[in-house]
């Protein structure tokens, strides 16, 4: 049986991107800050702090302790979007941001690499504003621009095994993470080519075909859903 974890699964993309594996008989460990409102049967749900070293700590415990000795698909979706300006925001608020999105993407991937086998498959998620720089969200663009950038050098060191590492990079999607954006979703829908709402589930194909065995050749990349708003 075909096992993932699920980062930042309690909310949002990872929420329906866990309802879709388990749908499908993948074994689904959830590791997040929050229990979710709605537990799905059969996903096994750790609390960690995924910015620390004790919260990663304490999912490989977790792991060790229920017997799960193989992660074949880590869906690292985890994240915190913090708004204000360059010169308004306190050290610790940039930190923290930089701690969950990035340190965090490399400290879940170090801890779980050893657990993967040859073909295992890794997805990590950046942003659509890595590409717009928008303001006021300098710490959050900085660290998914990073995240990228470690996708890329981790496909290096990982090919000998057949890992794959890709980024999956959503437009504004309707979450709570969205809805602290909602005041730019307008704004956001006129500079797509599908000008509609994004959901949760438009995330979800994508992501599902970066674990699939079609996608065993494809790794290092970014693939941008998001409507069609970067091109390139
Ligand atoms: N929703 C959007 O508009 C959007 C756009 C671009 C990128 N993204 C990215 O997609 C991913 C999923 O976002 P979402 O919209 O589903 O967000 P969300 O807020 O709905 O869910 C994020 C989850 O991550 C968890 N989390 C946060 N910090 C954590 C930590 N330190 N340790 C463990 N878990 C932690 C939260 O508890 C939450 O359950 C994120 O990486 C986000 O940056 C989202």
């Amino acid at each position: 049986m075909t096992t993932a974890l699920i980062t930042g699964g309690s909310s949002g993309i990872g929420a329906a991107v866990t309802e879709s594996l388990r749908a499908d008989g993948t074994r689904c460990v959830v590791a997040d800050l929050q229990p979710p409102q709605e537990p799905l049967d059969g996903v096994d749900y750790v609390r960690a702090d995924l910015a620390t070293a004790e919260g990663v700590e304490s999912l490989l415990d977790h792991l060790a302790g229920t017997g799960v000795s193989r992660i074949d698909h880590l869906v690292h979706c985890a994240g915190l979007v913090h708004r204000s300006s360059f010169r308004e925001t306190s050290r610790a608020a940039w930190e923290r941001v930089l701690r969950v999105n990035l340190d965090g993407a490399i400290a879940v991937s170090q801890a779980i690499v050893p657990l993967m086998p040859r073909g295992g498959r890794i997805v990590l998620f950046a942003s659509g504003t890595v590409f717009k720089g928008p303001r006021n969200l300098f710490a959050y663009v900085a660290a998914k621009a990073g995240v990228i950038g470690f996708a890329r050098c981790l496909a290096s060191e990982l090919g000998d095994d057949e890992i794959t590492v890709n980024v999956v990079s959503p437009g504004l999607t309707a979450t709570p993470m969205g809805e602290l954006l909602a005041d730019t979703e307008a704004a956001n829908i006129a500079g797509r080519a599908i000008q509609r709402r994004a959901v949760p589930d438009d995330i979800v194909g994508p992501v599902r075909f970066l674990l699939s065995e079609q996608a065993r050749f494809v790794t290092g990349q970014t693939l941008c859903v998001d409507g069609g708003s970067v091109k390139h």
